[in-house]
Parts: structure tokens; C-alpha cells; sequence
């Protein structure tokens, strides 16, 4: 059984979504998360001109938000970037930073996603900081090689204070979108290393939610979940179908 936290489901909608759809999922979602136990929270990251549309259909409910990225820039001539304090005036709780499709097609270093952890923090927002190693690395017994550096880089920029206050996703590359996602025991072993580097920088930064991601669906939720260092998940495709989504939600309480 998973020690005594709360559990954490966010959903990443990436590229996904349209107005009249967007409006369908979320009120889905918020009618659906009300049968869930309270120490369940769930979260949806959206693109970010319909962050306006989710602050209006989700204010009241128990659903938080947030946006897939954040300048590391405060403010300025950045053509296109948004900067973590516009996001935040919508509401927003939380962003996620360091996703692999960031890293992999927008090559962000593992030095830029710790500033964009900072700059999220400084806004008020939760940064989910997002980790994971390549099919090769995996193959080549790296996980942990690479993982520990990706969460180095993003804690040697914060205090003991602000790094109790992130989230870190595990999603492994080769499971993402893919269908393939780790087995529970894989992921396990993961989040057990990487809560152990956290614990090394203070106890509190030992706690913080570790997700995993990577073809969650309704079918694995539950065994992932209930692993002693898994404390949620970061969903894809899933998270686009409320069914789905509820039901990934609904495993979290049961894991629980
Ligand atoms: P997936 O994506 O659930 O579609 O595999 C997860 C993610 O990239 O956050």
C-alpha cells in the first residue's frame, strides 16, 4: 500500500482541443470529480488561449489548472513565449516544465527547465518538472544517469523551501503516447531513486507528489498508483476522454 498522500491526477492536453469540445471535457470532469474522495486532486494542463475558457467552467470546482510550459523569461521582447505570470493571472495553480516533447523538439536544456521551475514558483504556480530518459538511454541502462541529472539541474536552482513546493513527473520517452507504459515495478524503481535524491536535499523535498507518466490508462491506473512512491499520474491521451480520465481518477482513490 502507498504511504499516506494524497494522490494527484493532471491531465496534459497537449496540442489537443477546441473550444466547443474543451467545454464538454471540462464540464465532465468537474461533474465527475465530485463522487471522488478529497484526497484525490485533480488538475488539467491546457493550451494556452483556452486557459481563460477553463478558469470560467472550472471556477468553483475542485479541478485546478494550469498551462504545458512557461517562458523562462519574465517579461520582454520574447516573440510567442508566455511568461508564468500571465498564466497565473488566470488562477492557474499549475504548469508543467521540462516536458519531453519541450526538451526533445524545442531542445531545452536541463539548465533552462530549472529556470522555469523558478519562474513558475515565483508566479505562485506548481511546476510539475517533467524527467525521463530515451528508449536508447533505457536500453543502455541509463534511467537513472539521466533522470538524476534532469532533477540536479532543476535543484540546484532552488532552495530546500521552493523544491519542497514542485512536482516531479517520471515519464520514461519510450512510453509516452506509445501505449507501451513501464510496468509498476519499473516505475516504482524509478520513483524510489528519484525520492531519494530528493530526501537529500531535506526532508520535506523527500514528500514532494511524484507522478508518473506514460500510456496511463484505466486499464493500468490502479497498480501504478498504488506503488509506494507513486503518487499520481501525468495523463496524455487519456485525459481527452472524460470516461477515461474519471476512471484514471477513480483509480487513484482506490489506490489510496
Ligand atoms: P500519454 O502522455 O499519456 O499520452 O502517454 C503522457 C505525457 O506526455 O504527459
Amino acid at each position: 500500500m502507498s504511504k499516506q498522500r494524497t494522490k494527484l491526477v493532471v491531465g496534459n492536453w497537449k496540442m489537443h482541443g477546441r473550444l466547443a469540445d474543451n467545454a464538454v471535457l471540462l464540464e465532465a470532469v468537474a461533474q465527475g470529480v465530485r463522487g471522488l474522495q478529497g484526497a484525490v486532486k485533480v488538475g488539467v494542463c491546457v493550451p494556452h488561449p483556452y486557459l481563460a475558457q477553463t478558469q470560467a467552467l472550472l471556477a468553483g470546482s475542485p479541478v485546478q489548472w494550469g498551462s504545458q510550459d512557461v517562458s523562462a523569461h519574465e517579461q520582454g521582447a520574447y516573440t510567442g513565449e508566455v511568461a508564468a505570470d500571465m498564466v497565473a493571472e488566470f488562477a492557474a495553480t499549475l504548469a508543467i516544465v521540462g516536458h519531453s516533447e519541450r526538451r526533445g523538439y524545442h531542445h531545452e536544456s536541463a539548465d533552462v527547465v530549472g529556470i522555469k521551475a523558478e519562474r513558475a514558483l515565483a508566479a505562485g504556480l506548481t511546476p510539475i518538472v517533467c524527467v525521463g530518459e530515451t528508449l536508447e538511454q533505457h536500453e543502455a541502462g541509463l534511467a537513472q544517469q539521466v533522470v538524476g541529472g534532469q532533477l540536479d539541474a532543476v535543484l540546484a536552482k532552488l532552495s530546500p523551501a521552493d523544491a519542497a513546493r514542485i512536482v516531479v513527473a517520471y515519464e520514461p520517452v519510450w512510453a509516452i503516447g506509445t501505449g507501451k507504459s513501464a510496468t509498476a515495478a519499473q516505475a516504482q524503481d524509478v520513483h524510489a531513486f528519484l525520492r531519494a535524491r530528493l530526501a537529500q536535499k531535506g526532508a520535506a523535498v523527500g514528500a514532494v507528489t511524484l507522478l508518473y507518466g506514460g500510456s496511463v490508462k484505466p486499464e493500468n491506473a490502479q497498480e501504478l498508483f498504488g506503488q509506494q512512491d507513486i503518487d499520481g499520474g501525468l495523463i496524455g491521451g487519456a485525459s481527452l476522454k472524460a470516461q477515461d480520465f474519471l476512471a484514471i481518477c477513480s483509480a487513484a482513490a482506490a489506490a489510496l
